[in-house]
């Protein structure tokens, strides 16, 4: 695919103006872990969008002083010139899909919904809401672009600032990643889960306990590179492979019982991978292993349908159909906020994907 562009840029002088967007973070379920060539991914993934943790960004621009863009970046109302750089390289990156860059000057107002130090991945809501805004500028300055296309755009550019990023760009579950099990997917862009989602899985529940709350300890890119000869790394592609299969049946069958089995056993590969690599991370915490603990023997002695999943980190992301969410907050307020202390959990949910914030 290619989207290299030479007709998208101004003739006279660029205009002034705002586009901003919110997008979500997202949640695999089938975990994205390894990557070749330009973040094209080892295996497919499949992931759901949350509803409140988000970003929200606006992007103001103007016509360019000199002949190159500058980009001035505000995280939560403070310059942030970390941001500010990897927004740099990312428009630099997308120069000849949009032209148009080189010709503006540039003023990012982001916000995070959820504390930027919570552990909850920002590169995902916050790439997807910036790739949704440059998209957005070509629909408004140069052509019409339907729906699919736009989205589909949206999802091929913020899969190259940040790969799970692809997979915001819409609401609900999302594949990313070729696989048989659905026919339209592929390693460029994500894709929505095709068809129905049986009615227990449409309103899913996602408590994050949060059991530290500091920066990452391993880099997304840091992480990546550690499967690349990694002595389990084929097996496990492979898995994920037909893990992505089964889940996608039991998301359209409403079992339970499978969703949980594959679900928790992406998780615990991730980090088993990450405990086998060379060098090796150990990033769970005794709490993370005390809450999983406690959540598996709940279940099993209450029959309630929740399960976990984790990511890159020791945070707990506590998975339930809404119907059970009585059950799973009485056992939350009883037996788990001991284990998160005065850092708390955030209560979310399945969400319905970006949306558009300036007129
Ligand atoms: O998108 P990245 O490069 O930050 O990688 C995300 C990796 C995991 O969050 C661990 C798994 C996933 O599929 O989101």
């Amino acid at each position: 695919m290619q989207y290299t562009n030479p007709d998208l840029k101004f003739n006279s002088v660029p205009p002034s103006g705002e586009i901003g967007w919110k997008s979500p973070s997202n949640i695999a379920l089938i975990k994205y872990w390894g990557k070749k060539g330009n973040q094209i991914p080892q295996n497919p993934s499949l992931s759901f969008s949350l509803n409140k943790a988000h970003t929200q960004t606006t992007v103001q621009y103007r016509p360019a002083k000199g002949n190159k863009f500058s980009v001035d970046f505000l995280l939560n109302g403070k310059t942030n010139a970390a941001f500010g750089e990897k927004t740099t390289s990312f428009f630099k990156s997308l120069s000849e899909v949009f032209p148009f860059i080189r010709q503006l000057d540039f003023t990012i107002h982001s916000e995070n919904t959820f504390p930027h130090s919570a552990g909850i991945a920002s590169s995902a809501s916050g790439m997807s809401a910036l790739a949704l805004t440059l998209c957005d500028l070509e629909r408004t300055y140069f052509h019409q672009i339907n729906d699919i296309d736009f989205f589909q755009k949206a999802s091929f550019l913020a899969r190259l600032g940040s790969g799970s990023a692809c997979r915001s760009v819409y609401g609900g579950y999302t594949i990313w990643g070729e696989t048989q099990a659905q026919n339209n997917t592929t390693n460029l862009y994500a894709v929505p889960v095709k068809g129905k989602v049986h009615p227990e899985f449409q309103h899913f529940q996602d408590t994050i306990l949060l059991v530290e709350t500091g920066a990452k300890k391993v880099s997304s890119r840091a992480g990546h590179a550690l499967m690349n000869n990694h002595p389990f790394a084929t097996e496990r592609f492979g898995q994920a492979r037909e893990n992505l299969k089964i889940l996608l049946t039991a998301l359209q069958s409403g079992d339970l019982e499978t969703f949980i089995r594959i679900t928790e056993s992406e998780a615990l590969t991730l980090h088993a991978m990450m405990m086998t690599s060379n060098p090796s991370f150990l990033l769970m915490k005794p709490e993370t292993l005390q809450i999983i603990s406690k959540i598996q023997e709940f279940r099993m002695s209450t029959g309630t349908p929740v399960c976990f999943t984790l990511d890159a980190g020791p945070n707990v992301h506590m998975l339930y159909p809404l119907s059970a969410k009585e059950l799973v907050h009485d056992f939350l307020n009883q037996e788990l906020s001991k284990h998160t202390g005065n850092r708390g959990w955030i209560e979310d949910e399945l969400g319905e994907g970006p949306q558009k914030i300036t007129s």
